[in-house]
């Protein structure tokens, strides 16, 4: 098998998953080439693909060379459709971190240029790799809970102020929402297990916590409140703008129903002020419940217990009945 040379759009951040990719004592794929608009990005990426990988600020100088056969795009959300139609129209195979764009239009705009272009694509959902979303799939599939009828997901982001208000995440502009920002991964995990896509939603979300009055132009080494404010960011952290900033206009709480096609209620509600970490998903079938927690890597299965078992022991004294599955 021919090795796989590929470049990458967007060198740090999320990049850093690139560094899988590169194994270059392999035959099977080896990062040779960077583009970024910042020196500091470029030069963190030498520190891993070796300080002789070619680099760029054009990402037009990386689709003319030949010999790149696939492209990571890796940039902002706001320049994904830019740099993905490049790619696709260049005939390069094409890997794009979520979400795919930030308007339905321009979503279909990427997919109709994959149909056109019949290049190899990839979207960067990377929780249906996650080994508990996997046992929960496999599970599902086996028939283990019957047919799926209600999913439930609470995403607890407790790294909210450090993920997402401290630089271009904060902002509709940057992102349109965090639903599409960050949910885009549930909703997308929703509609897998679900067995269908949403027919029907309705969703709404306030600015809560963060935002507010303080200068645009405020960072936390130059703030007077940074040894008492909670948000401050630590020195290393390349995102230090003030969380509660004017420009800030996303929400940070947010509440979504969705009905999918197939009839599978679903909900899904965020918050990033949350003291902890925390994606909890259930999904419920009419033969039992799967519940797990992502970041814990635990996975519990519930059958419904059969008419003996019920009438023996009521639900609510029912001890454990789960069993645990290691993710
Ligand atoms: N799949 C996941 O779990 C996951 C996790 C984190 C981020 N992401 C996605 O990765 C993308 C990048 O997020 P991030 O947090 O790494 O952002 P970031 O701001 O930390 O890094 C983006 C990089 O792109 C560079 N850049 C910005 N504009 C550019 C342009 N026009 N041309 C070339 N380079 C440009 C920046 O200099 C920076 O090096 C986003 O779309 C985000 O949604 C996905």
């Amino acid at each position: 098998m021919k090795k796989i040379r590929i470049g990458i759009i967007g060198a740090s951040g999320r990049a850093i998953i690139a560094k899988r990719w590169h194994v270059p004592h392999n035959d099977e794929s080896e990062v040779v080439a960077a583009v970024d608009l910042a020196d500091s990005s470029l030069a963190d990426f030498r520190s891993w693909a070796g300080a002789d990988a070619w680099t760029s600020k054009d990402y037009r100088e990386l689709l003319k060379r030949p010999d790149i056969d696939a492209v990571g795009v890796f940039t902002p959300d706001r320049f994904h459709e830019e740099h993905a139609l490049a790619v696709l129209e260049s005939g390069k195979a094409l890997y794009l971190e979520k979400p795919m764009s930030l308007s339905t239009e321009a979503c279909d705009r990427i997919l109709l240029a994959v149909r056109k272009y019949k290049v190899p694509f990839m979207m960067g959902f990377n929780l249906r790799y996650h080994p508990v979303v996997l046992a929960a799939r496999d599970a599902i599939l086996a028939g283990r809970i019957g047919d799926v009828k209600a999913i439930w997901v609470h995403h607890f982001v407790g790294a909210g102020g450090d993920f997402y208000y401290h630089d271009w995440h904060a902002t509709r502009e940057g992102v349109h929402s965090l639903l599409l920002q960050k949910a885009s991964h549930d909703i997308d995990v929703i509609h897998w297990l679900g067995g269908a896509y949403g027919a029907l939603a309705a969703a709404f979300g306030d600015l809560d916590y963060f935002g507010g009055e303080r200068p645009d132009d405020l960072t936390c080494p130059t703030c007077d409140i940074r040894d008492t404010c909670r948000e401050a960011q630590a020195p290393e952290n390349p995102r230090q703008m003030c969380v509660f900033r004017k420009a800030v206009d996303i929400e940070d709480n947010q509440v979504v129903i969705l009905k999918l096609a197939n009839g599978v209620k679903a909900s899904y509600t965020q918050c990033h002020f949350t003291p902890e970490y925390v994606r909890h998903y259930n999904v419920i079938g009419d033969k039992g419940r799967i519940e797990f927690f992502l970041e814990r890597n635990e996975i519990w299965f519930y059958p419904r217990p059969e008419k003996d078992a019920r009438l023996a022991e009521p639900a609510t004294a029912r001890r454990d009945p789960a069993e645990r599955c290691a993710g």
